[in-house]
């Protein structure tokens, strides 16, 4: 396969500080209407969480951004550029996708499954050596043999860490991130999210978090989404967010807020 070569970035595109916008955006899936006139902009270097119910839609948004679905009715532009006109192979380098099934290749080593798309892209060995303990290092993964460990030798979180790896790999301006932290332990959760903190501070990218847990949202992002029968209920900064009166928001909060109050009333 050729060399690397960048993505052409043509002038309207690298002038918008808008990373992903949907305009008006209206999708069915087995027959049944899911989103119905989204709009959503989220500008570069946000990480913006979309939180709502099981089946409200939230994978079927990240799907949207990098055209593994297309819109029934409205747009999706992703830096500025329509999906329709993105070349697929670019948009998905262009946009990293943190599954939410994490679906590491079994018989290949970390570093191999962290190496998948540097690999399609045609790097020479010695970039993606460095690049993937670059990896490995930035997900606390570096300094031991996990390198060389398959997944099934992994643990769940140590996983997932790998997942968010890969779609780290060749540099993407934007993450998707499907409940990428779905399956683990609650301390481990916290440890994530410190963890993707830290490497938002370092390589600041434009992240879309999907979640049904409003505690993950309020730990990791910049501006929260509420969806609820198929449309953005809210999208706001957290603050906002933790004083909605809207019932929709408020029944996302519930837990938070009796979990706070059950170690409050625990400790008194
Ligand atoms: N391949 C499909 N064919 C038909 N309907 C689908 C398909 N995939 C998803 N759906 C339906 O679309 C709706 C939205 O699905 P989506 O996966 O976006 O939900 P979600 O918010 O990510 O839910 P969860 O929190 O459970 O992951 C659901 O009602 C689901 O049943
Ligand atoms: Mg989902």
């Amino acid at each position: 396969m050729a060399n690397h070569v960048p993505v052409d970035y043509s002038p309207a595109v690298t002038q918008s500080p808008i990373e992903i916008a949907f305009d008006g955006v209206t999708i069915a899936r087995g027959g049944r209407r899911i989103l119905e006139n989204v709009n959503l902009a989220v500008e570069r270097g946000e990480t913006v969480a979309l939180v709502g119910r099981s089946g409200t839609g939230k994978s079927t948004i990240l799907k949207l951004v990098n055209r593994l679905l297309s819109p029934d009715a409205g747009s999706i532009r992703v830096s500025g550029r329509l999906t329709p006109e993105w070349d697929p192979f670019d948009l998905r380098r262009h946009v990293g996708y943190v599954l939410q099934e994490i679906a590491l290749f079994p018989h290949m080593s970390v570093a191999e499954n962290v190496a998948v798309v540097p690999r399609l892209l045609g790097w020479d060995e010695r970039r993606i050596t460095a690049r993937v303990g670059e990896l490995l290092d930035l997900t606390g993964l570096g300094g031991s043999d996990f390198a060389s460990r398959r997944p099934h030798q992994l643990s769940g979180g140590q996983r997932q860490r790998v997942g968010v790896a890969r779609a780290l790999a060749a540099d993407p301006p934007i993450l998707l991130m499907d409940e990428p932290f779905g399956a683990l332990d609650p301390m481990t959760r916290s440890e994530m999210h410190e963890e993707l903190r830290r490497i938002q501070a370092q390589v600041r990218k434009t992240i879309l978090i999907v979640t049904h847990d409003m505690g993950e949202a309020f730990a990791m992002a910049t501006r929260i989404g509420v969806l609820a029968d198929g449309a953005l209920a809210a999208l706001d900064a957290p603050g906002p967010i933790a004083r909605s009166t809207d019932p929709r928001v408020r029944g996302l909060l519930l837990p938070l807020v009796e979990a706070a109050e059950a170690l409050r009333s625990a400790a008194r």
